[in-house]
């Protein structure tokens, strides 16, 4: 692993494991909120669930940014997650007229195939800088079809296949982290209320027939709203409402 450069708080790594590891180590090595992490390539990229994350050399923006909280719990840091997802596919949709939705908890998707995803990771220690809480964002920028491995095939896309050009990714990052930064201020501040609308206009769950599945079970009923803490409520045929903090979405 080489560490390059560190400008503004911004750790730049050619290749490393998973810039959400390396995030971690450096915010308990003292790193403040708002470093962030950022790699050319990810040998061990991680998804949700224990997934891996598919993060080849110069065709995405894998990164992390390092955040802390002295005053919120772990379920009120969850809304974090759609606060990101909502912001990126404003972004996107607004810089390159693309039809980005946001599926729950933390997929953002152009028709239907995912283009980006985040994983948000808590600390398991509290020490008096607060609550730790990594928040990892990989998107497909510049992947050719032919890029993605033959698992991905019909399930992921990119950018550039969307808009059928290459983007310019550090523009990009740019772009999107002074976004994230600015709404992560907003969320410590206000909560999830400011941001809610807008995830709802892009969202690519409510009001439809979903199936939830864990590994020891799923719940079948239909995506009826968020909780004030962002988890998904679903009405199954009994009506009663659940609270799914957390499974596999399908719709
Ligand atoms: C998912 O949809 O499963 C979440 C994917 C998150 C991938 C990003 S890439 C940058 C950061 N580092 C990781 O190892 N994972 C996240």
């Amino acid at each position: 692993m080489v560490f390059l450069t560190k400008r503004k708080n911004i750790y730049y790594y050619p290749s490393l494991d998973s810039t959400n590891l390396t995030a971690r180590r450096l915010a308990k090595e003292g790193a403040p909120a708002y470093t962030v992490v950022l790699a050319n390539e990810q040998l061990k990229g991680r998804g949700r669930a224990g997934r891996s994350w598919f993060s080849p050399p110069g065709k995405g923006l894998w990164f992390s940014i390092i955040l802390r909280t002295k005053k919120l719990s772990a379920p009120q840091i969850a809304p974090l997650t759609l606060v990101s997802a909502a912001v990126l596919a404003r972004h996107l949709r607004q810089s390159y007229n693309l039809e980005v939705m946001v599926k729950w908890p933390n997929d953002l998707l152009i028709g239907g195939r995912k283009i980006g995803g985040i994983l948000t990771e808590l600390s398991e220690a509290k020490d008096k800088t607060g609550q730790l809480v990594i928040i990892g964002i990989g998107l497909n920028v510049n992947h050719k079809k032919s890029d993605f491995p033959p698992a991905l095939d019909g399930l992921a896309t990119s950018l550039a296949c969307a808009t059928g050009h290459e983007l310019d990714r550090n523009k990009l990052f740019k772009a999107i982290k002074r976004e994230l930064f600015k709404s992560y201020r907003r969320f410590f501040r206000k909560g999830f209320a400011p941001f809610q609308e807008l995830w709802i206009r892009y969202n690519d769950t409510l009001g439809k027939p979903v199936k939830v599945t864990w590994p020891n079970g799923s719940l079948e009923g239909e995506a009826l709203g968020l909780s004030s803490n962002c988890a998904l409520l679903v009405k199954d045929s009994n009506n009663v409402t659940h609270h799914v903090h957390c499974g596999e979405i399908h719709s």
